[in-house]
């Protein structure tokens, strides 16, 4: 018998960090450990950590620092660090933090089993952050007896090789190497039989996956993926503007399974800074990018994520960004306050942006995106919409009882009621209908109608 043992993952960071937990997860199951309820609970704590801002990599050390006494108190815990703070800071982390016991690298997880074992067998630290160009990739075990979520990522590729002037990603995470298309198939088979219903595929930039290997296109990847029997919906994140092919937008007009919605951050509407920013298209080709999208599917989500107070950046280019948000119309806006980065090359350029005009530019961005993304979900109101049911809402509805809670194709989150009668009937993972009642600026409500 083996023993059990308990594991808590605490992440930070994007989404490949959300999927490399998860995989933690499934990978170290044959070794005993299960999801710890609480974090007292634990015998390994594995903190995965980003280090894409400032705020990110501070948030990892607060939260390593909090540990010092959980392990003071319980030596036999085992603290591991993984993730781009992991990859950056490497063997600094532990003369900083003695009580970590293991330091693992971004491309290290298909290693974790094997470190976990190395620790545990010696009781001595392991630290394993070489960027190994030949990458064993993490597969959940074929056994595995765990359900998967309703939603849930699939990483296609790692790494980047764009260099955008500003970004830590491509040193952190190395160069950009393409999972093979059979595995990436064979995955979400497996995760669809055990109950996942969407998927969102996962790249840095999605858009030249396959293309250094010569395996396959993103878009034929789609195609494969679009043929898998009981997958309800496809999504992907992100697309970089300058390999949006046409036939990733012909994708659009030809796969029912891919959702209306995509994810394309522009980062700044002034050509000076995007050429700055090293992202290798101007404003109007973006423009047109998104103009050919929306002939491919009607009404399709546009969604971005920008950064302000990029060195340089003057009150004109501020207005060329709102500018152009105001052009695209988008549904939501993920934006952010621009921060030195080590390695990357914008920490050497002049002309910093004082951080009380970043925030004040924050701000205003923020206020135009809430009033624009309240608009475009208005148009929602009154609409009968199929809702991919992955969830119940945080609060309690207005009738006493926990609402159902789900997203639209175009990626907006849905809270719903359903009618008494219905209430003993499990809705998780299917898709119903709903009718939208109330529209805010990032999320709608409305009463179950049907179910599909
Ligand atoms: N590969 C994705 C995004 C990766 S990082 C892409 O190319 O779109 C997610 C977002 O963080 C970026 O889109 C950018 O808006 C923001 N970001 C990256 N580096 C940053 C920095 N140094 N300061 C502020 N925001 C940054
Ligand atoms: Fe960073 Fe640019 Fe790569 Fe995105 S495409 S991860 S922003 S370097
Ligand atoms: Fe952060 Fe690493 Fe993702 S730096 S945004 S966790 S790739």
């Amino acid at each position: 018998m083996m023993n059990v043992k308990y594991l808590y993952v605490y992440t930070i960071g994007c989404q490949m960090n959300v999927y490399d937990s998860e995989m933690f997860g499934r990978v170290l199951r044959p070794m005993g450990y299960i999801p710890a309820e609480t974090l007292e609970d634990a015998d390994l704590i594995i903190v995965n950590t980003c280090s894409v801002r400032k705020k990110a990599e501070e948030k990892a050390f607060s939260f390593l620092g909090r540990l010092q006494s959980m392990k003071l108190k319980n030596p036999e815990l085992v603290v591991a660090i993984g993730g781009c703070v992991a990859q950056q800071e490497g063997a600094n982390i532990v003369s900083r933090m003695p009580w970590v016991d293991i330091v693992f690298g971004t491309r290290a997880v298909g290693r974790l089993p094997d470190i976990i074992k190395r620790f545990e067998e010696s009781g001595t630290r392991v630290i394993d952050v070489t960027m190994d160009p030949v990458q064993i990739e993490a597969l959940p075990p074929k056994d595995l007896d765990t359900p998967s979520p309703v939603s849930t990522f699939v990483t296609i590729m790692r790494g980047c090789d764009n260099f955008c002037s500003y970004c830590i990603v491509p040193y952190v995470r190395g160069r950009e190497t393409s999972r093979s298309p059979e595995n990436i198939i064979r995955e979400i088979e497996a995760l669809v039989e055990r109950g996942t219903r969407e998927v969102t595929l996962l790249g840095q930039n999605v858009n030249s996956y396959g293309l250094k290997e010569g395996i396959c296109s993103f878009p034929d990847l789609l195609r494969q993926v679009n043929g898998i029997k009981n997958l309800e919906r496809i999504r992907f994140a992100t697309s970089h503007p300058k390999d949006l092919s046409d036939d990733l937008i012909r994708t659009y007009a030809e796969l029912e399974k891919l959702c209306n919605h995509i994810h394309l951050p522009v980062q700044s509407g002034s050509d000076r800074l995007l050429e700055r920013m090293n992202r290798k298209y101007t404003r109007a080709i973006y423009i047109e990018r998104i103009e050919k999208l929306r002939t491919a599917r009607q009404n399709m989500a546009v969604t971005s994520d920008m950064i302000v107070g990029f060195p340089g950046e003057t009150d004109e280019d501020f207005d060329m960004t709102l500018e152009l948000i105001k052009t695209i119309g988008y549904d939501g806006l993920f934006a952010f306050k621009y921060s030195d980065r080590p390695h990357a090359p914008a920490v050497d350029f002049p002309d910093k942006v004082p951080e009380d005009v970043k925030k004040n530019r924050l701000e205003k961005l923020l206020k135009l995106e809430k009033s624009l993304s309240q608009m475009r979900n208005d148009a929602y109101l009154g609409r009968v919409e199929p809702i991919l049911v992955d969830g119940r809402s945080k609060k309690i509805g207005e009738t006493g009882l926990r609402e159902w809670a789900g997203r639209t194709s175009s990626n907006k989150v849905v809270n719903f009621n359903v009618p008494d009668a219905m209430i003993s009937n499990d809705i998780m993972g299917k898709i119903v209908e709903v009718r939208i009642e109330q529209c805010r600026p990032h999320s709608l409500k409305g009463t179950w109608v049907k179910t599909l």
